[in-house]
């Protein structure tokens, strides 16, 4: 028993060497922010030119919110302020010729149909963004909806 204890002892020992000589080796480094150590704010990457194209994007899957295709730099969006309504709201399409928010932007939250926009939907940034033509500071392997359910599915395993 006791003999156990000190080769479980001595493995513990080499384990904590080993992580701390990885935690040296290793300077910390990470896509967004760089070298900065957490304690310290990076200076954030220059603004890049939005995308301002007028082209709809393909949407992944039928509730995502769709992207922004306008600049919306210096719209006014606050308690008193929306900018985004003056151009979206049911009453302003014929003469803005924007898209017509969809009817979920009325309901509140039971389902029923409001008259005006649901306070839930006021502040469209939260979930309505623009976009720039830059590189994707994190690699990632998402694919939309289409792409994913026309992928041949996975080969069955051999039955046994
Ligand atoms: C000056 C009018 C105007 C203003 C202000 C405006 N938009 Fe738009 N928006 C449009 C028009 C017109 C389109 C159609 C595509 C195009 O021409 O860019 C559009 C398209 C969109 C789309 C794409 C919809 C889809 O189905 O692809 C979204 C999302 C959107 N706007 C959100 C916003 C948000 C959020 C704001 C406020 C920050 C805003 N818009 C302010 C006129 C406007
Ligand atoms: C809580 C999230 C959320 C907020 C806030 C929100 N939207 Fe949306 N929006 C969505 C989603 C999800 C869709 C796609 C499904 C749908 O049409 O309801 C959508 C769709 C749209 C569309 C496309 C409609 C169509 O029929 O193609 C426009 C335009 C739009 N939103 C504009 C806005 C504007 C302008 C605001 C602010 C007044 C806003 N949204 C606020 C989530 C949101």
């Amino acid at each position: 028993m006791g003999r156990l204890r000190t080769q479980l002892g001595f493995l513990l020992a080499a384990l904590v060497a080993a992580t701390a000589a990885i935690a040296v080796a290793a300077p910390f480094s990470d896509a967004m922010r760089g070298n900065t150590p957490i304690v310290d704010e990076p200076t954030p990457p220059p603004l890049q030119n939005q995308e301002n194209n007028d082209v709809r994007r393909v949407r992944s899957h039928p509730m995502q919110p769709p992207t922004i295709p306008h600049k919306i730099d210096g719209y006014q969006l606050d308690r008193t302020v929306n900018r985004c309504l003056f151009c979206h709201a049911r009453t302003r399409i014929e003469e803005t010729k924007a898209i017509p928010l969809s009817v979920t932007h009325y309901m509140d939250r039971d389902g029923s149909v409001r008259g005006d926009v649901s306070p839930r939907r006021y502040f469209c940034t939260q979930c309505h963004v623009p976009q720039d033509a830059v590189k994707p500071l994190v690699d990632n392997r998402f694919e939309d909806f289409d792409t994913a359910s026309q992928r041949a599915a996975p080969a069955k395993p051999a039955k046994r």
